[in-house]
């Protein structure tokens, strides 16, 4: 089985719910406690032993460019004795095996779109997609679950939960068959129905195994819900070739493409954090006295 080497985050949106924090600067900017959304989707996915990320940009991106890039001015200033840790973290941003690689998505097309945009710098081999917005506190990376579920059954994974019976408008939904060994094999995938029509409320949240046979696909898929491409028709189209996994990982996922789940993400990783979480979790309940 061939190991998942690279990553495709699709980063060119315009983060609109978030105005206007995100006019200027990317919404994958928007930092959880210490950490740019963007470096916990580059964590999550060099933990799965990922070699080349790719980012998938538009424009009011380039913060995400510098911020993986090496700042030697920055690095100089820390050169002293009492900054050692801080240099230590600005250095292990990305590893020194992993490359990064930047294209752009001129036209936002859709998310089908921005995955195909990668098509050849991926070339003919399994890739993850990875969503910044849907950020995951797992012990075990989620992406890294995922990876372990590709090599033992070598198929296209996605990454679900169930949603709330009202919110599939929001989510792409599949409809599964459980088999007896445990897998799940979808039967179905729609983008964003109504609930009255969703095939079941089990919604793909923002990971995926994809087999490269999706670009050939996407590559003839037309506009969907929305008028965009969609990643999710072009799912839709692959279950006739191959066979299609729903992967419900372990996991606590935060959609910080929303406000509320951004702070709840920002208080939850607040309290968790090994420096804060103390102080945090004692001064939140000291709010909650008042
Ligand atoms: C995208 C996908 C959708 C998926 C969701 C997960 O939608 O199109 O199928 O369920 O991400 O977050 P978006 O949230 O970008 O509208």
């Amino acid at each position: 089985m061939r190991k998942v080497r690279t990553a495709v985050f699709p980063v060119a949106g315009r983060g609109t719910r978030f105005l206007p924090a995100t006019k200027a600067s990317p919404k994958e900017m928007l930092p959880v406690v210490d950490k740019p959304l963007i470096q916990y989707a580059v964590e999550e996915a060099v933990a799965a032993g990922v070699e080349k990320l790719v980012f998938v940009t538009g424009s009011t991106k380039r913060a995400i460019e510098d911020h993986f890039d090496v700042d030697a001015e920055l690095e100089r200033a820390l050169e002293q004795p009492s900054k050692a840790e801080l240099l230590k973290t600005v250095r292990s941003i990305v590893p020194s095996n992993v490359s990064c690689i930047y294209l752009r998505q001129g036209t936002p097309l859709g998310l089908g779109h921005a995955v195909l945009c990668a098509r050849s710098v991926v070339g003919d081999e399994p890739f993850f997609v990875h969503l910044a917005d849907d950020l995951i506190y797992s012990d075990v990376p989620v992406l890294q679950q995922m990876a372990q579920h590709y090599q033992a059954h070598g198929v296209s994974v996605l990454g679900v939960e169930t949603v709330p019976a009202d919110q599939t408008q929001s989510y792409g939904i599949v409809a599964v068959d459980k088999q007896s060994n445990g897998v799940n094999a979808v039967t179905q995938i729609v983008e964003k129905p109504a609930p009255e029509v969703a095939p079941s409320n089990l919604g793909v949240v923002g990971r995926y195994v994809l087999t490269p046979r999706i670009f050939e696909i996407l590559a003839e898929t037309g506009e969907g819900a929305g008028g965009e491409i969609q990643l999710t028709d072009g799912i839709a189209k692959l279950l006739s070739h191959e066979a299609v996994h729903a992967f419900p990982f372990v996991g606590k996922r935060y959609d910080c493409g929303s406000k509320l789940g951004y702070l709840r993400a920002t208080v939850e990783y607040g309290m968790r954090h090994p420096e804060l979480g103390d102080s945090f979790r004692a001064y939140l309940k000291s709010v909650g006295d008042d």
